[in-house]
């Protein structure tokens, strides 16, 4: 697929939905060489529900860090359950988490931006490359609205960072429609959101945001804005911008 398909795909996919993109993405990939990557968070269980509907064998996988919250692994058994799926579970490399916590203990993520980048590298991107070699496209959850460094996510493109397409078929949908939708279609939801968190990661590294503040403040809430990122979204330290 080159840059021109992908800035003509692009065009299209502004005036269809969601579910269409999914459709198209699947039919054109083939079920087996693409897949949701999922963190269980409302966009996430959102395009869950849809993808299942439109092909029941699609393929889902997370990344379990070893340091998520309980109510994160409970949604992924209620999830497994309701659908009647399987889902892929990648966890880090037991020793490179052994020699980083046997140096810089359990908490490094805390003590400087190196060690935090350091930790989601072990966690997420190296698990994370291990499943997208086996694919040729993955589609992830990441919208618009999310922050400022999101705002031009496009709904296709060339992943440069892994190597493969990547697609974000909500990118331009708002929170209160998924919201809509999670309720009309009764998906099941991360617990935590009614405790005011907004975006949810590790627990260590997530808490509830205040009245006002962003969405993803409550997110490595410790580190600049400009920051948040873990990595598994970026390009050259930069996040992937529209063509
Ligand atoms: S992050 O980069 O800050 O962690 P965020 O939590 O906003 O990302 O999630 C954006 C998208 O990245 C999700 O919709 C999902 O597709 C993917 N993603 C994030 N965390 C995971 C995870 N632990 N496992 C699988 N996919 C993930
Ligand atoms: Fe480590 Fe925190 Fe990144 Fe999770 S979010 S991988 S605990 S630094």
């Amino acid at each position: 697929m080159n840059r021109d398909e992908i800035r003509q795909l692009n065009k299209e996919f502004e005036s269809v939905s969601a579910d269409e993109i999914l459709h198209w993405a699947l039919k054109y990939f083939g079920v087996n060489n693409i897949a949701l990557a999922s963190s269980f968070s409302i966009e996430d269980q959102l395009i869950l529900d849809m993808l299942l509907k439109v092909d029941k064998k699609a393929q889902i996988f997370t990344l379990d860090t070893g340091r998520l919250p309980q109510a994160t692994y409970d949604l992924i058994e209620i999830t497994r359950k309701k659908y009647a799926i399987s889902i892929e579970m990648f966890f880090p490399d037991a020793s490179a988490v052994e020699a980083m916590t046997k140096k810089k203990g359990p908490n490094s993520f805390f003590e400087s931006v190196e060690n935090r980048k350091e930790c989601c590298a072990i966690r997420k991107i190296e698990p994370l490359k291990k499943k997208l070699s086996t694919l040729k496209a993955w589609i992830t959850g990441l919208r618009r609205e999310q922050s400022e460094a999101r705002s031009d996510v496009p709904f296709i493109e060339w992943d440069e960072a892994f190597g493969l397409v990547k697609i974000n078929p909500i990118a331009d949908w708002e929170e209160l429609d998924i919201w809509d939708y999670i309720r009309n279609n009764r998906v099941p939801y991360n617990r935590l959101y009614d405790c005011s968190y907004t975006s949810i990661g590790c627990a260590p590294c997530t808490r509830p945001v205040k009245k006002g503040e962003s969405t993803r403040a409550g997110r490595w809430w410790w580190e600049n804005e400009e920051k948040k990122e873990c990595g598994i979204h970026i390009k050259d330290g930069k996040v992937v911008r529209k063509e």
